[in-house]
């Protein structure tokens, strides 16, 4: 087996050079700022060691990878009761999109396209002040990392409330149906504020190894959710964590892993590693187009691939 570290040097290298980097997100003003060279890889594997190369230490805006650790929490408040609320399908539409919740009763088809996502917020608020509920996200998320540094970047929640119309559009369609229960403006300002949770490559591989390792951290071998738990969001990791590129990442990477229009992905390769890769320039889906390579080559070389070699 290649030599972790080197791997992932190379891959670093090699992205830094290319040229076909993508576009960054423009629709949340914060985020058309961010400078589309800059590219970080962690990989935090099973022995305890964490490889990293390239801007693993720069904090970015992990906006919708937030919603595996809300879907973990609100699985942890509603258990399988979850699936009533919300579906677990691919969906085959945009992240944003909003004909399919229509024709399916206001009830989102998985918990990572940006109508789920409400959902699940909604089920972690069931009755707190929004405050709490997003001290909570935080809480868990800077558990699962051991890093209390972990915030929330207020510059970009405010852009987004500021312009994330189509939120408010999907919050209100949905509460129309009976689907939320807190208040719209509850939902939609948690929401935001987890969205706009900023991390670096190394803080976020680091956070999702309980997905990596049956629901425990391997570190302090504490358990954060059951093995089973664990199974089945990776298995909605992969076929649904990047929207309608969800099969092009199946195909390529073979990995569960989530997206967010930061340009971050969080990646699985169970029992070996923890990824986070961040390349902040998008593809047409909105998945990042550096990370998704790096990581095609990352699992093709260290033949970490769920399909196999
Ligand atoms: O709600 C939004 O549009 C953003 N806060 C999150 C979208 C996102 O990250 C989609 N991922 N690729």
């Amino acid at each position: 087996m290649p030599q972790l570290d080197a791997v992932v040097r190379d891959i670093a290298e090699e992205m830094s050079r290319r040229d076909d980097r993508g576009e960054v997100a423009t629709y949340i003003p914060q985020l058309a700022h961010v400078d589309p060279g800059q590219f970080g890889l962690a990989v935090a594997a099973a022995d305890g060691s964490i490889a990293c190369a390239g801007h693993s230490d720069t904090p970015f805006s992990i906006q919708s990878i937030s919603k595996v650790f809300t879907l973990t929490l609100a699985l942890g408040v509603a258990g399988d009761q979850l699936w009533k609320r919300v579906g677990r399908e691919p969906s085959g539409n945009a992240f944003n999109s909003i004909v399919q919740l229509e024709l399916e009763q206001g009830v989102p088809r998985n918990p990572f396209i940006n109508a789920g996502a409400l959902a699940v917020t909604d089920v972690i608020l069931s009755g707190h002040p929004p405050r709490e509920a997003l001290g909570e996200i935080l809480r868990f998320i800077r558990f699962a990392a051991q890093d209390d540094s972990i915030h929330i970047d207020e510059h970009v929640a405010r852009s987004e409330k500021a312009t994330g119309f189509r939120n408010v559009a999907l919050a209100n369609f949905m509460k129309s149906f009976g689907v939320l229960q807190n208040p719209v403006d509850y939902v939609l300002g948690t929401y935001f504020h987890h969205c706009a949770i900023a991390m670096s490559c190394r803080q976020l591989a680091l956070a999702g190894r309980f997905l990596a390792h049956s629901g425990r951290n391997p570190d302090t071998n504490c358990s954060m959710i059951s093995p089973e738990r664990a199974r089945r969001i990776n298995a909605l990791m992969l076929t649904c964590g990047h929207y309608d590129g969800s099969g092009e990442f199946a195909y390529r990477v073979g990995l569960p892993g989530k997206s967010g229009v930061g340009g971050g992905i969080l990646a699985v390769a169970p029992s070996h590693a923890s990824i986070a890769v961040w390349a902040p320039g998008l593809d047409p889906t909105g998945n990042s187009h550096l990370g998704r390579i790096a990581l095609e080559k990352l699992a093709r070389k260290m033949k970490w691939s769920i399909f196999g070699e």
